[in-house]
């Protein structure tokens, strides 16, 4: 898989790819993550990426030709799947959508900005548009992270069989159980017997009541 991610705040997205499980996929060439700066796209002398709104009101938008000149580029290098922009309003995120997205080849991602983006992008460019939850961030770069790190560790031979994903919350509609380390008994809290049977089978049932007994609690909107 290829992910091309456009922001005007490059460096924000420097740490989430290269370190564990997303600096591993592209080590092992399973993905291949590349950062695009909109500034080198805009032909505007002072580089600028914004400008004030039509209509008026505080805030900048982002400008559509370096995104439009930014998407052509890439589009004309490689065939996408879908052209991605992060928005508040978007579609919310789902283990679901991951799954789904984590099947494509290739996804551009849109981090949005300022007061958003030119409501022609968003009509024209783009093929989707995702958010991450009912809240405003600063910008859609840290957003633009959480979605690949939650389509990537899906793919085949990102993680192995100790991270796998099939034990993951969500990935069967429950949320996942609860999990205990040594020592089996600290400050006199005791880990559960059953976990310490061996008697895998019955380990596997207690785990699946957990499972259903914290969605019921937790999450029960998923039954
Ligand atoms: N940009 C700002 N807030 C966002 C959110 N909640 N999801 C996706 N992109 C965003």
């Amino acid at each position: 898989m290829r992910i091309d991610i456009i922001t005007c705040l490059p460096k924000l997205l420097e740490s989430p790819f290269s370190d564990s499980i997303l600096k591993r996929a592209q080590d092992k060439k399973i993905v291949e993550v590349v950062v695009h700066d909109l500034r080198i796209y805009s032909l505007d002398k002072h580089k600028s990426t914004d400008d004030y709104a039509f209509g008026g009101g505080a805030g900048m938008v982002m400008s559509i030709e370096p995104v439009d000149r930014c998407i052509s580029s890439l589009k004309e290098q490689l065939l996408y799947d879908e052209i991605i922009y992060m928005s508040p309003d978007g579609e919310l995120l789902t283990q679901s959508l991951a799954n789904q997205l984590s099947l494509k080849k290739n996804l551009i991602i849109l981090c949005g900005h300022y007061k958003g983006v030119d409501e022609r992008v968003r009509e024209h460019l783009i093929t989707r548009e995702i958010s991450i939850g009912d809240y405003v961030l600063s910008g859609g770069e840290l957003a633009a992270a959480v979605l690949s790190d939650a389509v990537i560790r899906l793919i085949p031979g990102v993680l192995n069989d100790e991270t796998s994903a099939l034990t993951d919350s969500f990935q069967d509609g429950l949320v996942a159980p609860p999990v205990y380390t040594r020592p089996a008994e600290y400050k006199g809290w005791k880990v559960p017997d059953i976990l310490l049977s061996g008697h895998e089978a019955k380990i596997s049932e207690w785990r699946h009541e957990e499972s259903v007994n914290r969605t019921k609690k937790r999450r029960p909107k998923l039954l």
